[in-house]
């Protein structure tokens, strides 16, 4: 487990709060247009969100699912479900330790939206479902709060279910080289030309993100919680590279996209491990 720090070009001026600013946006709770119709809705939230995370998910959801009752903790804006429910006729619980600003203009687009508020550190589960989908959350917990939230998962599932668990940015040697050096060194590079170019001063902002877990210490820890590692599903290699500005401007090119798949292979973003639950508790 390490932890994993944003950078912000911001002028010398400000006191930004881009961890906060970030979460509020990926929860759904920002300030927006809100969408008229389900394909706007889908375009904004699902295919154009968040450099290509969301649209992976929905790839991945495809192709890894098999459950039919299924529970999603930390919906957020709910657009990866609301989609895969849609295509898969599954039944799918949202569910987010609050109920997003935007919820109840969602559900006047869609009339099925079935939401609960679930705290997955402190509330005891009441029902039990086939599946469990947990994405993007785990940046946000450190290894005590992993462990209760396994338990919890553990006690959501029936026997044999299976939770499906976005690592969201895995630590990897790649991507800590990435994460540590490259973003970094680039941001102030920005910064500095940013400052000459317009005679104020810039500076760069750097706050902690959440943390990246290590695959093998997660598969560990499930299992001190009787889940069992049955698969791993990967997708996302261009995620990563959204943050960067000049790697930005690299993907307009086609031969830049795919230069840019191919180095991405060595840190996916969107890691899912697939876990079951064991018929016998440990
Ligand atoms: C980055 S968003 C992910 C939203 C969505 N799953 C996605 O992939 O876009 C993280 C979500 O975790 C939720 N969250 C944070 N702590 C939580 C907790 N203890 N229990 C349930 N949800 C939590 C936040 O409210 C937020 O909606």
């Amino acid at each position: 487990m390490k932890i994993f720090y944003k950078y912000k070009i911001v002028e010398s001026s400000t006191t930004a709060t881009p961890y906060r600013d970030h979460h509020e946006e990926l929860a759904g709770n920002t300030d927006i247009d809100f969408p008229k119709t389900k394909e706007e809705f889908f375009d904004k939230f699902l295919y154009q969100f968040h450099g290509g995370r969301t649209a992976a998910l929905d790839r991945l959801c495809k192709s890894m699912i098999v459950e039919k009752n299924i529970l999603s903790v930390a919906s957020g804006n709910f657009a990866v479900e609301l989609k895969y429910e849609e295509l898969s006729g599954c039944n799918i619980v949202c569910s987010d330790q609050y109920a997003p600003r935007w919820l109840e203009q969602t559900k006047k687009l869609f009339p099925n939206l079935k939401f609960t508020e679930i705290d997955v550190l402190s509330d005891v589960p009441k029902f039990q479902y086939d599946a469990i989908l947990a994405f993007s959350l785990i940046y946000l917990f450190n290894n005590k709060d992993l462990g209760a939230f396994f338990k919890f998962s553990y006690d959501s599932l029936h026997s044999d279910g299976r939770l499906y668990l976005d690592v969201s940015s895995a630590e990897t040697t790649s991507g800590s080289i990435f994460h540590n050096f490259f973003i970094p060194i680039e941001s102030n590079i920005i910064a500095l030309f940013k400052s000459f170019r317009h005679g104020r001063r810039f500076k760069v902002i750097k706050t902690m993100h959440g943390w990246h877990h290590n695959e093998q210490e997660l598969i560990r820890i499930a299992l001190d919680n009787s889940l069992e590692f049955v698969d791993k599903k990967v997708d996302g290699f261009d995620v990563d590279f959204a943050r960067s500005p000049l790697l930005q401007r690299l993907a307009k090119y086609k031969f830049g996209r795919y230069f840019l798949n191919l180095i991405g292979r060595a840190m996916p973003f969107n890691v899912i491990l697939i876990f079951r639950k064991k018929s016998i508790k440990i």
